[in-house]
């Protein structure tokens, strides 16, 4: 029998999506893949470069388990440069992906009967990561009404006795919505007043296109700094999803809790993606703004292509690189029900890959990652077209087993 934990979670409903999208492509089958929650860029050159000399130097042991001391200094550099706060090197962890640094979070702060409050849509992992701590998810809701803007009044109203943390991502996967400085800093105010830890996922915060404010981590130092826990990533701002290079900054007692916990479980990063990283971060910044400029071109177009029908509605992403778009007027009880048949229906008849609503605990709504090239965009939003035409008319066929 296994483990009590492994019953309340599953394998990552996100990643079943590109595994099964995979294994058609495998098959030959030509698959506008719409599914992936990675950057399609190639890493830049001169952070492949840094990765090659790292192996040529033989930079290739163990390092300190909270990362080499020149990426903890350049990822605080960083962040004091983009936010003006003030982390030392010891209030750095470098982990293998922005998910293991929320990962070791988790287990550092969260345990059986806290709970843990977070948002939906949201990225599912930041939900099981809290059920693998023994905590307690709670789920507040944000609205396409409100472009699904991240507010505080339904975080406060979700604070209990019970309430031990709150986790934000902005900008948000899957919606692209971000949290306003306003919002945070009263959920921020509350949080300092009752003790509660508030983490801030900024995964995405290179992906944002127009000039907002955005300065969270100022937000949180200024109010709480002694409970927040700021998590990072060089996965999609740099396209290094593939190297496994994440961090979190943090009070220090947090910090040295995290690196316990990883140093009996990964140990450190891998040695050549942090000395990549550190190019990353050390480097121009002209790569970040190149890729952010084509995602705007593809946002756009995609936008406007699924749209145009007025079949479906869409909140236009003020960051990352997907659309979250409600498909559920095109959804009916006798026809394709749930956004996860559309999902399937769509992957077995016209080959698009996308994920289901469901996978971010928001029924009725898609998600559409523009990482892709514009060419296949445009495919792809005309299956779509093509499939919802035959839905409309009624002249859809299924093919066995949708
Ligand atoms: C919201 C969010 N946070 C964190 C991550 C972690 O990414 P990585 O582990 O590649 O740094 C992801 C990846 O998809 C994400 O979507």
């Amino acid at each position: 029998m296994l483990a009590q934990r492994t019953t309340r979670v599953g394998a990552s409903p996100t990643m079943q999506v590109l595994l099964e999208a995979d294994r058609l492509k495998r098959q030959g089958v030509d698959v506008v893949d719409l599914g992936a929650g990675e950057p399609d860029f190639p890493t830049p050159e001169h952070i492949k470069a840094a990765g090659r000399a790292a192996i040529d130097a033989d930079f290739t042991k163990y390092t300190a388990t909270a990362g080499i001391p020149e990426l903890r200094h350049a990822i605080a550099a960083r962040y004091r440069a983009d936010y003006g706060v003030d982390y030392a090197e010891s209030e750095v962890i470098v982990c293998a992906g922005g998910k293991q640094a929320l990962y070791n979070v988790a287990m550092a702060l969260f345990g059986a009967g806290d709970e843990v409050v977070t948002h939906a849509p949201g990225w599912p992992t930041i939900t099981d990561q809290v059920r693998l701590a023994d905590a307690i998810p709670v789920h507040v809701r944000s609205y396409p009404e409100d472009g699904f803007a991240l507010k505080a009044e339904p975080f406060l109203a979700a604070i209990t006795p019970a309430t031990r943390g709150i986790v934000i991502n902005s900008p948000c996967n899957p919606t692209g919505a971000l949290m306003s400085e306003d919002e945070l800093a009263m959920v921020a105010d509350e949080a300092a007043r009752r003790g509660i830890w508030v983490v801030l996922d900024l995964c995405y915060e290179s992906l944002i296109y127009d000039p907002v404010p955005h300065n969270l981590p100022k937000v949180l130092v200024d109010r709480l700094r002694d409970l927040a826990v700021i998590t990072g990533s060089a996965s999609k701002a740099y396209s290094m999803t593939g190297w496994r290079c994440g961090w979190a900054l943090g009070p220090k007692n947090v910090i040295a809790a995290c690196t316990a916990i990883q140093s009996h479980s990964t140990s450190n990063a891998c040695s050549i993606s942090q000395r990549a990283a550190l190019a990353a971060l050390q480097g121009a910044q002209d790569c970040v703004a190149e890729m952010l400029a084509e995602y705007r071109r593809r946002r756009d177009v995609i936008c406007e292509l699924l749209t145009a029908s007025g079949r479906i509605r869409c909140v236009t992403p003020a960051g990352g690189f997907v659309l979250f778009p409600d498909v559920s007027d095109v959804l009916s009880p006798d026809g394709i029900r749930t956004s996860a048949e559309l999902a399937q229906a769509l992957l077995t008849d016209e080959h698009v890959a996308l994920t289901a609503g469901e996978a971010f605990d928001a029924p009725g709504f898609v998600r559409i990652s523009y990482a892709t090239s514009l060419e296949r965009l445009r495919e792809g939003a005309a299956r779509i077209e093509r499939f919802l035409d035959g839905l409309a008319r009624g002249t859809r066929q299924p093919r066995a087993g949708s």
